[in-house]
């Protein structure tokens, strides 16, 4: 990270950043709990544990895991594509995979056209901006022929941004960074609100349409629920704790059964400055546990507000999840603070079967924690306006996978168990604040970081996708965590017994364990699988209406597993269940973020995340989407489509 000659990876400095260990618990990691469930030895030696874990994946695995309805044939009956590094994108034949969006493109009235060697802070915040992760789709007519998309913009590559840059170097303070480099940034993070419209020639955006906006790292939000004006929430900017300026490093998210949309946000501690200021801080041991301020930007170099010393309760108004109506341009978004605070990956919504909301969430870092939160309110499907508050007041839980094959869902409120006084907690607010504290102290289960969790509504079950923990040592071994040094991470099911989200325990088995099922790295995919069909590294994912899952990847690339990052369907029922096939592949260096279908299935919409990351703008590894010369790589959202007109897959 120190060496300024070489041009880093944006994302590989987020990975590094991860190797942090921030948890210094040492909550059960029941490294004796494996030797119950699958024997370790088994599963670390290859291929004798590819087939029992297959073999335990195809009955439905243990006895607490009700049996999945038995289908012996693939429902999807796409011809899968070749799993490869190009510089251009691939779909499955018989699609087309169309550029919707792309970084610059403009999206308010009066935009200028995109000019990179020109880019100004005005133009970036009246166009579609940096890094598109999360993508919602909220129809505006029945048949969803229009609709608006909503897009998280999580984060910058000054490196592939601005011409003769290149990756700054942190430690030496971001020496050829200035205010206007800075300026552009804080405008290309936040989210997009677009309204598009599906004509002879597919998708277009509509570029004259009252709901286009445009949220920065500046757009002034609301905070709202049990911390809104509580003291650690005061700064000079909002001397009653109740606003703050904008959101960043917004990752996956979800949109709420009332048509909301809900950005989760995820590396937070990056953005801060001023590592001299930590020990003796008020915060120190908030700070310490976000590992703030880890000065990946140079935002406080400029900006007072991420200077820690400076304004020492700013952080703490930033990692939550920011509900936004899109439906309504003027409208503030609230940052729902009873959701809790930490580097929420997703929130993924389901109505509960006693019409309550559960929102799933992960907690993106090495041996950090899954979470889910219950509202104390029904969800009014007939009138969206009664529901306007209902993420203020519920429960917030974290999650303790049990040897048994159960999850634990463990309240975290004030006053009960250790969450009192005793351990300076001396309100919900605080509880909230230090979330991950409060669940160290209840003995959450540490997790290979946890990305999106996403209940199926169809079936019930809940998918948890785990990216990867290469920290994990021979003595972490859990059963949740099943491999040490995990480069390739893996999907835990959580079944709840009759569709019950509320419900404070149930049974849990794991899908898949990913990587080269025929290299010795205890893959677990169903021996149906082809060698395109495996992949590593699972992030996002995308369920269809037909309850189908479908997975996006975040970190494969020639050197880890011989492919670009991209989607794949996973089988998840009857004998092929752990079955993939590679359906979407991506351009070098991109990061597939934010699939999502339109109600009919008939496009998915898929998010690439920083193309020709590894090199620069200068000399990029490929010019996609445009392929133009004057062009960089531009993140851009692309919606697939079948040639025929039919539903995905
Ligand atoms: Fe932003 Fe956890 O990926
Ligand atoms: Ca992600
Ligand atoms: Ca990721």
């Amino acid at each position: 990270m120190t060496d300024n000659k070489t041009v880093y990876s944006r994302s590989e400095a987020f990975e590094a950043s991860e190797d942090n260990h921030c948890n210094k618990t040492d909550n059960p990691t029941i490294g004796e709990i494996i030797e119950a469930r699958f024997s370790r030895r088994q599963v670390l030696k290859g291929s004798l544990g590819v087939s029992v874990m297959a073999g335990m994946a195809a009955t439905g695995g243990n006895l607490l895991f009700p049996k999945p309805v038995q289908a012996d044939e693939s429902t999807f009956s796409f011809d899968e594509i070749e799993a490869g590094v190009t510089q251009d994108h691939a779909v499955a034949d018989g699609y087309s995979a169309d550029i919707l969006l792309r970084w610059g493109d403009p999206i308010l009235p009066g935009a200028p056209e995109f000019d990179p060697e020109n880019q100004t802070a005005e133009a970036q915040a009246a166009q579609f901006g940096y890094n598109n992760d999360f993508l919602g789709f909220i129809p505006l007519t029945e048949n969803a022929d229009r609709g608006l998309l909503v897009v998280n913009h999580e984060y910058t590559n000054e490196e592939l941004m601005f011409s003769g840059l290149g990756r700054q170097d942190r430690d030496k303070k971001f020496a050829d960074t200035t205010i206007d480099h800075v300026n552009i940034e804080m405008m290309a993070h936040g989210g997009t609100v677009v309204e598009i419209a599906l004509g002879d020639k597919g998708w277009e955006v509509v570029n004259d349409s009252k709901y286009n906006r445009r949220i920065t790292a500046e757009t002034e939000m609301l905070i709202s629920g049990p911390c809104a004006g509580h003291d650690r929430m005061k700064t000079s900017y909002s001397p009653d704790g109740k606003m703050v300026r904008g959101m960043f490093n917004n990752c996956a998210g979800g949109v709420t059964p009332w048509g909301t949309w809900l950005a989760a946000e995820e590396n937070v501690n990056g953005y801060f400055w001023n590592k001299d200021a930590r020990d003796g801080h008020p915060e120190e041991r908030n700070l310490k546990r976000m590992g703030a301020p880890g000065q990946w930007y140079s935002w406080g170099k400029f900006h007072d507000r991420f200077d820690i010393a400076k304004e020492p309760n700013e952080l703490n108004r930033f990692g939550w999840v920011v509900e936004i109506d899109p439906r309504d341009p003027t409208s503030t978004p609230k940052k729902r603070t009873a959701l809790g605070r930490f580097k929420h990956e997703g929130a993924e919504t389901i109505i509960n079967t006693d019409g309550r909301l559960v929102v799933y969430m992960g907690d993106d870092q090495r041996f950090d924690y899954v979470y889910k939160f219950v509202s104390d309110m029904q969800v009014d499907t007939e009138n969206p306006e009664n529901n306007i508050d209902l993420l203020d007041s519920g429960v917030l839980s974290v999650a303790r996978f049990n040897e048994s094959g159960t999850v634990d869902w463990m309240p975290l409120v004030y006053g009960t168990g250790p969450l009192t006084e005793e351990n300076d907690f001396a309100s919900q607010a605080d509880v909230l604040i230090e979330t991950r504290r409060a669940a160290d102290l209840l003995g959450a289960t540490q997790m290979d970081r946890p990305e999106d969790v996403q209940p199926n509504k169809q079936t019930g079950s809940v998918y948890v996708l785990l990216t990867n923990n290469t920290k994990r040592k021979d003595d972490q071994i859990t059963a949740s965590s099943p491999r040490a040094e995990n480069a390739f991470g893996h999907i835990i099911e959580i079944r709840p017994e009759g569709g019950d989200h509320a419900i404070a325990s149930a049974a849990w088995e794991i899908l898949v364990t990913c990587g080269d099922p025929t290299a010795n790295v205890g893959a677990s995919f169903n021996p149906e699988t082809t060698e395109n069909g495996w992949f590593g590294m699972p992030d996002n994912c995308a369920i269809d209406s037909a309850g189908r899952l479908w997975i996006a990847t975040d970190g494969n690339s020639e050197k880890k597993t011989g492919r670009t990052d991209g989607v794949w369907s996973m089988e998840t029922e009857g004998k092929l269940r752990g079955t993939s096939r590679h359906f979407y592949r991506c351009p070098v260096g991109a990061e597939l973020c934010g699939p999502t279908f339109t109600p009919d299935d008939t496009t998915l919409f898929v998010a690439n995340q920083h193309p020709a990351d590894g090199s620069s703008f200068d000399e990029p590894s490929t010019r996609w989407p445009d392929f133009d010369d004057n062009m960089p790589p531009r993140p851009s959202v692309v919606a697939i489509t079948k040639d025929d007109g039919g539903k995905i897959g």
